[in-house]
């Protein structure tokens, strides 16, 4: 397996992508000390300062249809958490589907692009921003009050080196895990990280606007919640906790 290293790219995910068209193979992974325009979920950037964080792509190869792809977000999103556990002690949450939160603060991002023809999956990259040793004052005015870092959270710089190294080896024993088991063991691990379940949320869809209280997620990794008009099913979309 190979390791791509970059000082400075627009974004790890568009380097793993062209990456994978050229045939890169399974596991291959992409980090960068800086990204100039690093990309965040619904067309947001995603602040990426130079050798603070983790900036990092992996290129997999599933054999799975493609609409299981949007669960790997989800059991990145625990394998990540757990490795920050692991590493540093800190336990976090994860917002649905895959933001990583601490103390209300989002501390890891996550991206998944996916290539598929027909009904097979060609790749998919999964991008995966931590803020790691970035102070809080050094976050620009508009992340002051939503983001933080594990430094910040710590008050210790961390070793990235060491933390990435711990990131792999969960995600790739989550990923043998879906290969061999499938979904579900991972997804209910997902509840048990979750801080969007049993909270009244607000949910931005793609054509609608509703309030409602999570209540589960169902085995494609759906948030439901209930509305005044019955149960709603989000596969995609901004889901934010009411305060
Ligand atoms: C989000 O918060 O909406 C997702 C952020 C994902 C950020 C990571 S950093 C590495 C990879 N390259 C990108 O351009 N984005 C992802």
């Amino acid at each position: 397996k190979e390791v791509v290293h970059f000082f400075d790219t627009d974004s790890t995910n568009n380097e793993a992508k062209k990456l994978a068209a050229d045939g890169a193979v399974e596991g291959t992974i992409v980090v960068s000390e800086a990204q100039n325009s690093g990309r965040g979920r619904l067309s947001r950037g995603f602040f990426s300062p130079a050798s603070k964080g983790i900036w990092l792509s992996v290129i997999l190869r599933p054999s799975f249809a493609p609409q299981h792809a949007s669960k790997c977000t989800l059991v990145t999103a625990v394998a990540v958490t757990k490795a920050i556990e692991k590493f540093t002690g800190i336990r976090c949450g994860i917002k649905w589907p895959n933001d990583i939160f601490y103390e209300g603060k989002k501390l890891v991002g996550i991206l998944t692009e996916m290539n598929a023809e027909m009904d097979a999956v060609n790749y998919i990259v999964i991008g995966i921003g931590i803020n790691v040793n970035i102070a809080q004052a050094e976050f620009p005015e508009e992340l002051q009050r939503i983001a933080t870092s594990l430094q910040a959270i710590s008050g210790n710089a961390i070793e990235r080196k060491e933390l990435l190294s711990q990131v792999l080896v969960e995600l790739e024993s989550a990923y043998l895990e879906i290969l061999k088991n499938g979904f579900l063991h991972i997804l209910n691990e997902w509840k048990t990280y979750s801080i969007t379940l049993g909270q009244a949320v607000n949910v931005i869809g793609i054509d609608q606007t509703f309030s409602g209280i999570a209540k589960d997620i169902d085995e494609d990794g759906a948030l439901l919640v209930e509305t005044e008009n019955g149960v709603e099913r989000v596969l995609a979309g901004d889901v934010s906790i009411r305060p």
